[in-house]
């Protein structure tokens, strides 16, 4: 484990952590359970961002900047030009022409990993070894060898890491899952996602199959998050069905179905299709259809719709940043010493199903789903 000679003095590095199993991990416990006013007077955690990336500076940017528990400190580029003129034009502090020099800075506390996913496992583990905590970018590794030696280093290194599945806090999602789990749509049979877009641009990250590119990896990990969520389970197997681009390499249109006993999931991602996004929950008594997953406006009431015997109907819910929210959330979790709000073992979880799917690719068969830690 490398030694950085600043690790920071003043965060406090908790024992390993002892972190709730993901049975018990029940989405809507958050934040409510943490009183509005003490908020107020937490300092605010600074962060320290690697990489002037586009889900950065488009998305999780905007609503940090207003947030007083998220303090944007420092971002760092391989090119300092990049870096700086980000720091420039948003009032962020410090800028950096290296990842390493950014991760020297002892009065950072935490990072935001926004790299290509083949680079998530070598940054979390620099991240770790100089003492700060990790929000990483989904899909937190290549595979669910790479995902465990992560939660692993970075548990051992004392630090906090979670997966940034950020549509999990919004509250369109916080009120599906409580619905869910009160059994206000009776018992959930099947879950239906389709996630899609068009894009055919070689030099994205998306299109390159040695960076951890394909339609699974960048949107079918939603689509295996949300039913496990759901489910509150894992499923037992997988199988799938891969269509490839002959030149890219990568797979453009990938559907599964994934087996949770009772229930089961199915799904269509697309990286060269009709752009849309939807979930479908069908249970014994009712429905659910979340208009907008994954890419919610933050400026827009989301559209859920509820059907059961009395009829349907629209929950009156407000608009939110996921991103703000899910970045607020992991600060909060860092002041009160608590756990982060989704275990890193979930992305280990999230992983395994990914890896059947992709071993169902050459097997063409059902691919159970690799048990225990
Ligand atoms: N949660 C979400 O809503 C969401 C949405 C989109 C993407 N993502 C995830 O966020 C990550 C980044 O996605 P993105 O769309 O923002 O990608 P992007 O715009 O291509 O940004 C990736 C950044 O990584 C840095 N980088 C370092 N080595 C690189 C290399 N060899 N090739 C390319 N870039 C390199 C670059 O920053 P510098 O040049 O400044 O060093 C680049 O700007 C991915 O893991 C993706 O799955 C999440």
């Amino acid at each position: 484990m490398k030694k950085y000679k600043n690790r920071p003095r003043d965060v406090k590095f908790p024992q390993p952590l002892r972190l709730p199993a993901l049975s018990s991990y029940n989405l809507t416990d958050y934040p409510e359970h943490y009183p509005e006013g003490e908020r107020s007077i937490m300092e605010a955690v600074r962060w320290g961002v690697l990489g002037v990336a586009n889900i950065f500076m488009k998305k999780v940017l905007p609503p940090l900047l207003g947030s007083d528990l998220v303090r944007l400190e420092a971002v760092a580029s391989r090119s300092g030009e990049k870096a700086r003129s980000a720091a420039q034009r948003f009032g962020i502090p410090r800028s950096y022409g290296s990842y390493e020099d950014l991760l020297e800075d002892a009065d950072i506390e935490a990072v935001y990993i926004p790299l290509p996913n083949h680079l998530h496992g070598e940054w979390i583990r620099k991240a770790a070894d100089a003492g700060k905590h990790i929000l990483c970018e989904k899909p937190l590794a290549l595979n669910a060898e790479e995902a465990k030696a992560s939660v692993e280093y970075a548990a051992a290194a004392g630090v906090r890491l979670m997966e940034a599945f950020m549509y999990r806090f919004h509250p369109q999602w916080r009120r599906v899952a409580e619905l869910a789990s009160r059994g206000e749509i009776g018992e959930i049979l099947a879950v239906q996602t389709y996630y899609a877009y068009d894009l055919k641009d070689p030099e994205n990250i998306r299109n390159k199959a040695d960076m951890g590119g394909g339609g699974l990896m960048d949107i079918g990990c939603y689509a295996v998050s949300v039913p496990r969520l759901l489910f509150g389970a894992e499923p037992r197997r997988a199988i799938g069905l891969f269509t490839r681009d002959a030149n890219l390499k990568t797979d453009i249109l990938s559907s599964a179905i994934l087996d949770f006993g009772r229930g089961r999931s199915v799904f269509t991602v697309a990286t060269q299709g009709f752009r849309a996004q939807q979930v479908d929950i069908y249970g014994s008594s009712g429905s659910m259809h979340v208009g907008i997953p994954f890419n919610m406006y933050p400026d827009v009431p989301p559209s859920l719709t509820v059907s059961t015997p009395i009829g349907e109907r629209r929950p009156q819910l407000p608009a939110a940043d996921q991103y703000g929210l899910e970045f607020e959330a992991f600060s909060e979790a860092l002041r009160r010493d608590l756990p982060v709000p989704t275990p890193p073992q979930d992305a280990v979880a999230n992983q395994k199903v990914l890896d059947a799917l992709f071993r169902s690719e050459t097997s063409g068969r059902w691919e159970p789903i690799a048990k225990g830690d």
